[in-house]
């Protein structure tokens, strides 16, 4: 069953009057809240923290971080000064505008610290999660010619060194570090660096972040993204998240998918809110209690996660003292009315859908405070871009009429290079400047964009993306398999899970252990988020007859559903 539109909520919110807004609004006057107004340069490290670390809220705390071992708080001032030591001792080693730094390790303050240090510093970031193993690895290094390299000394043993040409230097951040070659005692250097830092300035167009992405066909692909996105972070932590001076706000994302970049460090410090940073692993019981404890005010998550904490029954939430929340934000995947509904009867509180993707760098569809909210819409565009649904033509479909979810090109955060591949930039882009999203969707009469699904062979499990040809990849790199193919199964909780379509190599038999040993195998290889969690042994897979693997006929067979025109299936 399908909610009942849900009624705005009164109150005094950046965004009070949508449509009103969404009118009139221009980003040239988003554009005087920062320092190139003035000078003509800016810096993301700069405009997020050390403008507040100079002003009223130097004292005010910036970073709350717990974890299973740490609990520490730290001050914008603070936060300044241990990037600019970080900014310093990479500076020492050569790092310079443009170099691509990347940061593989757990959520901890120096992640954040060798982040900012390397943006104030004109850097491109990579993050990287930390479940990524050696192949994965490889891949974005490689592809991103990396020179420099942040992580942990158990994450080292995934760094597959002598395959790296390009990578020069690793700050390793640990007890004891040996420094030899290429390695660097991050800590110790850390200390020892001075606390003022020569910013380094750069142009609104120059590369921030880099963030690698998976699409339904090739490798993982390197998003760029530009100090410029600022403007558009700025005013979504706003009019999206609502973020005032008293908010003490949790977004539940690593740093290694854009969430945790774009609205885990940008958006918020843009506007001086106090960020909660927790590490380790989801269990309920941990999150209610960081709710708690530090008493939260605005939460930002993902449908997988209020889906878990949902099966883990209401008797749990009315354990803790949530009364603190004000505003509760969803991302990544279709959020189903039905955990609007657990929302309002546990919080008492509408979860509110917003649709982005990597590409997009922020928010762009969404749901606000002061607006009516219809469950199982993503809601409306963010004021200043234009979205509409498209054929693939370009041309403007009318409303009901499903089509491509597609945004005008120049939205001030919109990515700016697919790394080494400009051809793959361009194809995104329509001759009549639509982007063209990968999803499928629909608006209604007052103008709600419903969300149907990928048009691609993109899987969403829980919440991340992965890309079927990627896993299919690995899958064939294990000497039983001959082929493989992937599809996203629908599964309650994750949204979908993997599901491998697999034939054999002569001389190999289907069994149980040889599903577990391929599962492993992708574990291993790959990441564990990416290995498929049913394997289904086939003597052959339906291919076109130029030889693809024909996923959608996969998928069909696996729902019981007609397969649709055949005639590009081979014999
Ligand atoms: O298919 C859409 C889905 O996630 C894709 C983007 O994934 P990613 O680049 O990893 O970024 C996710 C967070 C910014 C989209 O193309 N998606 C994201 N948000 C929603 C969604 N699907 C439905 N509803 C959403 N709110």
């Amino acid at each position: 069953m399908i909610l009942e539109a849900l009624s705005p909520i009164k109150g005094d919110y950046h965004l009070q009057n949508y449509e009103e807004t969404y009118q009139n609004f221009r980003w040239e006057e988003a554009e005087k809240n920062f320092s190139w107004y003035q000078s003509g340069k800016v810096n993301m490290g700069y405009e997020a923290v050390d403008r507040h670390a100079e002003g009223f809220r130097k004292n005010k705390v910036a970073l709350y971080y717990r974890s299973n071992d740490r609990l520490e708080k730290y001050t914008f001032k603070e936060l300044k000064e241990w990037s600019n030591k970080v900014g310093n001792v990479f500076k020492e080693y050569g790092v310079k505008k443009g170099d691509r730094l990347f940061v593989f390790m757990p959520r901890s303050p120096e992640l954040y610290f060798a982040i900012l240090g390397g943006v104030k510093i004109g850097a491109i970031v990579g993050p990287l999660f930390e479940a990524f193993m050696e192949g994965a690895v490889r891949d974005r290094l490689l592809d991103s010619g990396a020179e420099y390299l942040v992580t942990t000394p158990e994450l080292l043993q995934r760094v597959p060194e002598k395959d790296l040409p390009d990578l020069k230097t690793i700050f390793i951040v640990g007890k004891d570090v040996q420094e030899k070659e290429k390695y660097v005692d991050f800590n110790k250097r850390v200390e020892k660096a001075s606390k003022n830092l020569d910013i380094v300035w750069v142009d609104r167009e120059d590369g921030l972040i880099l963030h690698y992405t998976s699409g339904s066909t090739g490798k993982p692909k390197g998003v760029l993204h530009i100090h410029n996105a600022m403007i558009q972070q700025y005013m979504t932590a706003k009019w999206v998240l609502d973020l005032k001076e008293e908010d003490i706000y949790w977004c539940t994302a690593d740093p290694g998918w854009v969430t945790g970049t774009s609205y885990g460090i940008f958006g918020p410090w843009l506007v001086g809110a106090t960020n909660v940073v927790i590490g380790g692993r989801f269990s309920p019981e941990n999150w209610y209690k960081a709710l708690e404890d530090f008493g939260v005010t605005v939460w930002y998550s993902a449908p997988t996660a209020f889906r878990m904490l949902m099966g883990a029954g209401d008797e749990i939430v009315n354990r803790y003292d949530l009364t603190s929340l004000r505003h509760i934000l969803s991302v990544g995947e279709p959020l189903n009315p039905e955990v609007i509904r657990w929302g309002m009867k546990v919080f008492g509180l509408r979860i509110h859908d917003t649709w982005w993707m990597t590409e997009t760098g922020a928010h762009i569809v969404c749901n606000y405070p002061s607006m009516e909210i219809r469950p199982g819409s993503m809601g409306k565009p963010i004021p200043g871009v234009e979205v509409a649904i498209v054929d693939n033509q370009g041309k403007e479909l009318p409303p009901y009429q499903m089509g491509n979810l597609a945004i005008k090109k120049g939205w001030p955060s919109m990515m700016r290079q697919i790394w080494n591949n400009p051809e793959k930039y361009a194809s995104y882009f329509l001759p009549n400047g639509w982007y063209i999203s990968g999803d499928s969707a629909y608006m209604d009469e007052d103008g709600y964009f419903w969300f149907q699904g990928r048009i691609d062979d993109v899987i969403l499990t829980s919440g991340e993306r992965v890309g079927p040809f990627e896993v299919e990849s690995k899958l064939v790199e294990h000497p039983a398999v001959a082929e493989a193919g992937i599809i996203g199964k629908p599964d309650p909780i994750r949204g979908e899970i993997i599901k491998a379509f697999i034939s054999l190599r002569d001389g190999y038999e289907p069994s149980e252990q040889l599903k577990e040993e391929i599962q492993a195998f992708v574990k291993k290889g790959l990441a564990a988020h990416a290995a498929p969690r049913e394997i289904e042994f086939l003597d052959k897979l339906p291919k076109t007859r130029s030889g693809k693997i024909m996923r959608r006929v996969l998928k069909s067979w696996e729902l019981g559903l007609p397969t649709g025109d055949l005639s590009m299936m081979e014999d």
